[in-house]
């Protein structure tokens, strides 16, 4: 647990505070957009092992939402987040007005290449733009550090490790494992909207990443029967299904044949009013529900 957690609202105290805890050791940055879970302070221990003063930021950002999505009413709890950041182990809290990160006159805006072209871009035109413009103007600010993120959003994470290789900027960006709820339920602060019977129907999401997952591992290869194995899942529990694709994991194209060494399988759906996202690197990660099966539940 650090000692004080201190919060600072203003760019340039954000760029001063890194510079000089720089002098003494590696600075971890964990950006989030509050509404803090288990999720996000699994990325907060992260970042305190790997470096000796931990900034996090709380900023729920304007330019990634579209007109119908949910800005207005995104979670906000910045006392109970700076509690919890607290006693993770953070040093630094940036929490800036919407006003100090787009000031008046500002224009700029970072465009994504083809890695925004599959899975959410098309269902969320200009997210991953605002996504990049807002982690490039803090990564300008935090400067050298390495940046910790959850493997949840996998196509935000593989966008923004592209956008610091091609910007030149010091930042190493690493992702972390999804953490999930004891029902298999990816954490998400969006998991808050969902009424008691959407949030029974959820687990439908780790459900199908798992049978998936199983046939992968019993030697199944070919691209259709695996994502049918997730979608049959998905469509009994969604109200809409924006995707269930299978892409590789590092271009994320679509593989339409045989599976090669990785693949992400990923999902977006709706589950009453929320939108859900989840997914699975084939050939990497655990089985989604592996952490169910040792406590014995039923899958
Ligand atoms: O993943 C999030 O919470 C946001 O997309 C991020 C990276 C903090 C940018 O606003």
């Amino acid at each position: 647990m650090a000692e004080t957690l201190t919060t600072v609202r203003a760019p340039l105290e954000l760029r001063e505070a890194c510079n000089l805890a720089r002098k003494s050791g590696k600075i971890a940055f964990v950006p989030t957009m509050g509404a803090l879970h288990e999720g996000h302070l699994s990325l907060v221990r992260a970042a305190r092992t790997r470096a000796d003063f931990v900034v996090a930021s709380i900023f729920v950002n304007p330019t990634q939402f579209g007109p119908n999505e949910d800005f207005a009413r995104y979670p906000r709890d910045i006392a109970g987040d700076t509690k919890k950041l607290a006693s993770a182990g953070a040093n630094l809290l940036f929490a800036p007005d919407a006003s100090v990160m787009y000031p008046a006159g500002e224009e700029t805006r970072v465009r994504v290449g083809a890695l925004g072209e599959h899975l959410c871009g098309p269902f969320r035109p200009g997210h991953f733009e605002g996504v990049a413009t807002i982690v490039a103007k803090l990564f300008g600010l935090v400067g050298e550090s390495v940046a910790i993120f959850g493997r949840k959003d996998y196509q935000q994470l593989k966008i923004l490790q592209r956008i610091a290789v091609d910007l030149f900027m010091p930042v190493e960006v690493v992702g972390m494992p999804i953490v999930r709820e004891a029902d298999g339920l990816a954490m998400s602060s969006r998991n808050a909207y969902l009424a008691p019977a959407d949030r029974d129907r959820a687990r439908g999401l780790s459900l199908g990443l798992s049978h998936a997952w199983r046939a992968f591992e019993k030697g199944e290869r070919d691209a259709e029967p695996i994502k049918n194995l997730a979608l049959a899942e998905v469509i009994q529990v969604a109200d809409r299904i924006d995707y269930v694709s299978l892409v590789d994991a590092d271009s994320l194209q679509p593989i339409t044949e045989k599976i090669g060494a990785r693949a992400l399988l990923a999902i977006a759906c709706h589950v009453g009013k929320t939108r859900l996202i989840d997914n699975v690197v084939l050939g990497e990660d655990p089985d989604p529900r592996a952490s169910m099966d040792a406590r014995g539940a039923e899958g």
